[in-house]
């Protein structure tokens, strides 16, 4: 049986169709994608997703208590037998309640080589502070923000010229790249995690 991926997303979908066109061209072997679930109504990646054919939920998440929303979430991954959960541009931290239902098999796309530069406008962050080399990461979910394993990571140069947008574009194309890479990894299964590091095996 093919190996199920549910996407979690808020908003553009970009890391979400880069999967997808990974999952369709054979990239992904024996996988696909079961359900795209949103919290905000109107999120263009949700679109994306019925374009392609690809199931969709919304479930809006606003005046819901963390857990509570998580339960509603959770049960609809279960009812689509998803294994693999890939948020990819999702807006809230998970409750212990979600990190616990599908244990290792939570992933996060970063934009930045973390731990530097967690939370909201990470590629403004790092102009601000004036690093010369960002990047991004894709890791294991936990409980708290951007923290988790790291699975892959890759650099990019911060150039002189570099606005926030510029920056970010740049840093979105590797996005697209090591996220299939991760998916990859895990579902292959030839990795363990030591305290926080993720080896090969
Ligand atoms: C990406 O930069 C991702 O790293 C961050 O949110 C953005 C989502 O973009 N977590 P998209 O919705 O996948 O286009």
């Amino acid at each position: 049986m093919k190996k199920r991926i549910g996407v979690l997303l808020s908003g553009r979908g970009s890391n979400f169709e880069a999967i997808a066109e990974n999952v369709a061209a054979g990239h992904i072997p024996n996988a696909e994608i079961a359900i795209v679930i949103s919290n905000r109504e109107g999120a263009p990646g949700i679109e994306r997703a019925r374009a392609r054919g690809i199931e969709t939920r919304v479930i809006p998440s606003k005046g819901l208590e963390r857990e509570v929303y998580d339960r509603q979430v959770v049960a609809v991954l279960r009812e689509k037998q998803v294994d693999l959960v890939c948020l990819a541009g999702f807006m809230r931290l998970l409750s212990p309640y979600f990190v616990a239902a599908f244990p290792q098999h939570i992933l996060n796309i970063h934009p930045s080589l973390l731990p530097s530069f967690p939370g909201l406008e990470a590629q403004r962050q790092a102009l601000e502070h004036g690093v010369k080399w960002s990047g991004c990461s894709v890791h294991f979910v936990d409980e708290n923000l951007d923290a988790g394993p790291i699975i892959v990571q890759t650099p990019v140069e911060v150039l002189d010229t570099d606005t926030p947008e510029t920056l970010a574009a740049r840093i979105l194309k590797e996005e697209h790249r090591i996220y299939t890479e991760a998916v990859r990894i895990v579902f292959g299964g030839r990795f363990r995690i030591e305290g926080r590091r993720v080896v090969g095996v």
